[in-house]
């Protein structure tokens, strides 16, 4: 049953992720509902980063501890969910700068964001390849 807090987890941190990618996005729509698209986004999308990370934590500790059928940083799945930490870091990075007034680092950031998206969809696929 241990084995599958992870999973769980996992789904409820990419589905904040999704919802705080969706404002953010959403706030390039319409001009009236940019500040508050901008406000929800910048208030959900650092917990959804703090959830993603504690996910990645909890799925190695998964691995390492309840599943005897594979090793440690050995799938596919570790390499993405590293990445995505990666990317997301990025972005709370870009984020800091952008809020200090940097232009080129407000369309960088929202590159990264679409990239770690992706790269979230990916990892959603690759977890459910090797839940047991
Ligand atoms: C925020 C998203 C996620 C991150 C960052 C993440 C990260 C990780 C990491 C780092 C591992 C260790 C892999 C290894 O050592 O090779 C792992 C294991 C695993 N992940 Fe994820 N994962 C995420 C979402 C998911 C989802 C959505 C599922 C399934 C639907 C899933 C299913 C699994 C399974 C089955 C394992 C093996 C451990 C276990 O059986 O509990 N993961 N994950
Ligand atoms: C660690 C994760 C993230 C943090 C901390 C973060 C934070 C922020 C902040 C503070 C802003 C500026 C708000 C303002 O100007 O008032 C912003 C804007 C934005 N973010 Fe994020 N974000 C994150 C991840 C993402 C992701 C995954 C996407 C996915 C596409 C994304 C897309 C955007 C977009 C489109 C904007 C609006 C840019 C504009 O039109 O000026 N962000 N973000």
């Amino acid at each position: 049953m241990l084995v599958y807090v992870h999973p769980v987890l996992g789904a409820a941190a990419l589905a904040l992720l999704l919802y705080a990618a969706w404002q953010g996005i959403g706030a390039r729509g319409r001009p009236r509902n940019r500040a508050r698209k901008l406000a929800a986004h910048s208030a959900i999308a650092p917990w959804a980063f703090a959830a993603v990370l504690l996910t990645w934590v909890a799925g190695g500790l998964s691995t390492h501890f309840l599943r005897g059928d594979i090793d440690f940083a050995e799938t596919n799945h570790f390499g993405l969910g590293s990445t995505l930490v990666t990317l997301l870091g990025l972005s709370l990075v870009s984020s800091r700068r952008m809020l200090r007034g940097s232009v080129n680092a407000r369309e960088v950031h929202v590159w990264i964001g679409v990239a770690a998206v992706l790269v979230a969809a990916a990892q959603a696929f690759t977890g459910l390849r090797i839940t047991p």
